[in-house]
C-alpha cells in the first residue's frame, strides 16, 4: 500500500455500513485488521458512535494510518495498534467483533491461514467476524472484472490472489466459526459474516 486515499473505500463504505449497522447495535468494540488508509475506521466510527473502532495495521504502514486517525480526533477512534496477522500473539483481545476489508487477497495464503488462527485465539464465543472483499465460488470468478483484478494482483505480487470461498469456509470451520450470512455487495464483492461458536 503506497497511497493514503482509496477510491474504492469511498464507494464501498456506505454499502458496508448498511449491512453492519443493524448487526452491531448491541456491540461496543470492534477491531479492524489491515485498516490501510483508515477511511473505513474513520467513517464507521463517525456513523456508529456507540462503538469504539480499534484500527490496526502492519508496522510498515502504521505511521500513515496514525496520521489519518489522529486527524479525525474521534473519542471512539483510538490510536491504531501495530498488528501483522503472522504474529503468534496478537496485541488485542478478547474481541467481540473483528472486521477486515480487502486484505485476504493481498496477503499470502500462509498469512490467510495465520489470520484465522489469530481470529480463533482472540475472538470471543458468539463474537462476529466480518470479511469484505472479492471471492471465487466453485472454482470460478464471479465476473470478468474479478478475473482481470486477480491477474493484476498476481502481476503485482505472486502471493496475492482472489481467494476461493470454499477454502475460506474450511479455514473458518477449523477456527470454530460458522458462516451465518454471505452478502452480495456492489462491484462483485461479498461481505461474509461468521459467528464464533
Ligand atoms: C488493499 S489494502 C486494504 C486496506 C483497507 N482495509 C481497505 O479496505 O481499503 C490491504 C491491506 O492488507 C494489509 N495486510 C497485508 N498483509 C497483512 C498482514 N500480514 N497482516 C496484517 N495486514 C496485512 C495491508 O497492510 C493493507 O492495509
Amino acid at each position: 500500500m503506497t497511497v493514503n486515499f482509496s477510491q474504492s473505500c469511498e464507494k464501498n463504505k456506505i454499502f458496508i455500513l448498511n449491512v453492519l449497522k443493524p448487526l452491531l447495535k448491541n456491540r461496543c468494540h470492534i477491531v479492524e485488521i489491515g485498516s490501510g488508509t483508515g477511511q473505513h475506521a474513520r467513517y464507521f466510527a463517525e456513523q456508529l458512535a456507540h462503538i469504539t473502532w480499534q484500527s490496526t495495521e502492519r508496522t510498515l504502514w502504521i505511521s500513515d494510518l496514525s496520521e489519518a486517525i489522529s486527524a479525525f480526533n474521534g473519542a471512539n477512534l483510538p490510536a491504531p495498534l501495530p498488528l501483522d496477522v503472522s504474529e503468534k500473539e496478537w496485541p488485542i483481545g478478547p474481541c467481540e467483533v473483528i472486521f477486515t476489508a480487502n486484505t485476504l487477497h493481498i496477503m499470502s495464503w500462509n498469512n490467510v491461514q495465520q489470520f484465522f488462527t489469530g481470529v480463533a485465539n482472540v475472538l470471543q464465543v458468539e463474537g462476529d467476524l466480518f470479511i469484505y472483499g472479492p471471492f471465487n465460488y466453485r472454482g470460478e470468478y464471479t465476473s470478468n472484472s474479478n478475473k482481470d483484478f486477480d491477474q493484476f494482483l498476481k502481476r503485482k505480487a505472486p502471493h496475492s490472489a482472489i481467494r476461493h470461498f470454499e477454502a475460506i469456509l474450511a479455514l473458518a470451520k477449523l477456527a470454530g466459526l460458522q458462516l451465518v450470512d454471505d452478502y452480495a455487495m456492489p462491484a462483485n464483492n461479498r461481505l461474509l459474516h461468521f459467528i464464533r461458536r
